[in-house]
């Protein structure tokens, strides 16, 4: 059984509480999705990774909310999806700290990968998004 609880401000959804889980539905979202291609040898990897991340992004100003994505396909790209309360609070998170450690192991598969002539063991593209309808 699902049972949602909407909460109103003003007018304005400002929460939704979903029994057992909590969900919180903010305002003006927004999302930064990164898509990840990985080499077949380096997905067990890549999710190991994803396993115990660095968990460095939750403390940031304006942070909501992140889900990792397994394609069903194999030959499809993972899906990192973050929630944000705005783009500044995005863009202040790719220029923090918590960034690079949040990005310590991968970055280093990257760069060991190249330090060893090898082919990189996954490529990064992002784009960003506005919620327009939930
Ligand atoms: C060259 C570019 C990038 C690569 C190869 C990459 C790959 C990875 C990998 C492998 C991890 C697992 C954590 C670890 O290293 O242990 C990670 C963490 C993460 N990535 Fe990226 N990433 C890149 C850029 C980005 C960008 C631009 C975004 C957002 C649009 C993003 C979103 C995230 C998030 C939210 C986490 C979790 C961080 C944390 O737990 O603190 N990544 N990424």
């Amino acid at each position: 059984m699902k049972i949602w609880l909407p909460i109103y401000e003003n007018g304005n959804h400002l929460l939704k509480l979903y029994l057992p889980k909590i969900k919180i539905v903010m305002q003006k979202q927004f999302v930064a999705v990164n898509y990840i291609t990985c080499t077949p040898e380096y997905r067990e990897r890549f999710e190991e990774l994803f396993g115990s991340r660095a968990k460095a992004i939750d403390l940031m100003p304006g942070f909501i909310d992140m889900h990792v994505l397994k394609p069903s396909k194999e030959d499809q790209d993972y899906l990192i999806v973050s929630y944000w309360e705005s783009e500044e609070a995005f863009k202040g998170w790719t220029k923090s700290e918590a960034f690079i450690e949040g990005h310590k192991r991968g970055f280093a598969d990257l760069a060991k990968a190249k330090a060893e002539g090898k082919e990189a063991p996954m490529s990064s593209n992002f784009q960003t998004y506005k919620i327009i309808a939930n």
